[in-house]
C-alpha cells in the first residue's frame, strides 16, 4: 500500500558477534508489545539554528551530498546555502584517535587511497583526496575533522552526529564516545547536536556519559531483537528514533506518535516519498537534496 518502501539504502557493517550479544541484552529488557509506553523523560530535541517554523526538519544527508562530495566541507557549505535545518554527518576515528567525518569502513571508494580508515593517522587521512571521486572540480578536498565541522557549525547549523560502529573501541578511554562528547562540550554545542548510532553499545555509552545531550536510536533489526520502536527507545534511554524509509511502518508511526518520540527518516530523494512521509507526520527527513526536500515541505505544509 505504501510506496515508501522502495528507497535504496546501504546497510552498516556491524559484526555478527556483537549484533547477537546486543540482541540478547535487549531481549532481557522489556517484552515486546504494540502498546509499549515511554518509560523515561526525553532530552529536548536540539535547537534549530535555521528554522522556518513549519515543525518539520529538512536534514542534509552527509551534507548536500547530491551536489558535492559527501561529508566534506563543500557539502556543508552547500547545505547551509540551501537552508537545510540540520546536517547529518558520519563520524569515525583515525588510528591516533581523532574523530573525522567519513562514511565507509574503507577509504577506497571515497578517496584516492586504499585500506581501512581506522588504520590511517589523522595526518595520513588529511593527505587523501576526498573530492575527485565525485567531480574533478573538487580535486584535493580533504576529509574534515569533527572539530573543524563544530567550529564551522557553532551557532550556525544544527548537527546530527552519527557515530559509526568502526569507531567503537572496547576500552572506553580509546573509544569514540568520550572524544565526541568532549568536543561538543568544548564548543558549547550540547543543545545544538543530536547523536545517533546503529551501534547500541555506542548509544548506551553516550547516554551514560552525557544524558542531557539528545541521542536517537538508528534502528538496527538484529540488536533490536524484534522489539517495537518504543521498547527499543526505552531500553537505551534514547531521545528519538531514526529509521530507514524501507522499515518505517504505519504501526510504528502510531506507537511513536503516541509516545511523542521524534522520528527522522532516511534517505529520501524522491519528491513523492518526501510528500507522503511529510503527510504522515514525521518530524524530519534526511535527503541528499535538501533544496528539493525544502521545496516539497513548502508545498505540503502551511508556513506560519
Ligand atoms: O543517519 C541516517 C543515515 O545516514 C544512516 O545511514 O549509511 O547513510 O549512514 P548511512
Ligand atoms: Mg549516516
Amino acid at each position: 500500500m505504501n510506496t515508501i518502501l522502495s528507497a535504496a539504502q546501504s546497510r552498516p557493517s556491524i559484526s555478527i558477534a556483537f549484533l547477537l550479544s546486543s540482541a540478547l541484552l535487549l531481549t532481557s529488557c522489556q517484552s515486546s508489545s504494540s502498546s509499549a509506553e515511554l518509560t523515561h523523560e526525553l532530552a529536548p530535541f536540539p535547537t534549530l539554528m535555521i528554522d522556518n517554523g513549519d515543525g518539520f526538519v529538512v536534514i542534509a544527508h552527509r551534507g548536500a551530498s547530491g551536489y558535492a562530495p559527501e561529508n566534506t566541507m563543500p557539502a556543508m557549505e552547500l547545505a547551509y546555502e540551501m537552508n537545510a535545518e540540520m546536517i547529518e554527518v558520519d563520524v569515525m576515528l583515525s588510528s591516533d584517535g581523532v574523530p573525522v567525518l567519513f562514511h565507509d569502513a574503507k577509504v577506497d571508494e571515497l578517496t584516492d587511497g586504499s585500506g581501512n580508515l581506522k588504520d590511517f593517522t589523522l595526518q595520513e587521512l588529511q593527505a587523501l583526496d576526498a573530492g575527485s571521486w565525485f567531480d574533478e572540480a573538487y580535486a584535493g578536498t580533504p576529509i574534515p575533522t569533527l572539530e573543524e565541522l563544530l567550529i564551522w557549525a557553532q551557532g550556525k547549523m544544527t548537527l546530527n552526529i552519527e557515530i559509526k560502529t568502526e569507531a567503537y573501541r572496547e576500552a572506553l578511554s580509546e573509544s569514540v564516545e568520550p572524544r565526541v562528547i568532549a568536543l561538543v562540550e568544548q564548543y558549547d554545542m550540547a543543545d545544538q547536536v543530536l547523536f545517533s548510532s546503529f551501534d547500541y553499545r555506542i548509544l548506551a555509552r553516550l547516554k551514560e556519559l552525557a544524558p542531557s545531550i539528545p541521542a536517537a536510536v538508528l534502528y538496527e533489526p538484529v540488536q533490536s531483537a524484534r522489539k517495537g520502536p518504543v521498547t527499543v527507545v526505552n531500553s537505551l534511554q534514547a531521545d528519538g528514533f531514526n529509521c530507514s524509509v524501507r522499515e518505517y511502518s504505519e504501526q510504528w508511526q502510531q506507537e511513536l506518535t503516541q509516545s511523542s518520540i521524534p522520528v527522522l527518516i532516511y534517505t529520501v530523494n524522491e519528491r513523492e516519498q518526501m510528500a507522503e512521509l511529510i503527510q504522515r507526520g514525521v518530524q524530519g527527513i534526511f535527503s541528499d537534496y535538501p533544496d528539493v526536500l525544502a521545496e516539497v515541505a513548502a508545498e505540503e505544509l502551511p508556513t506560519p
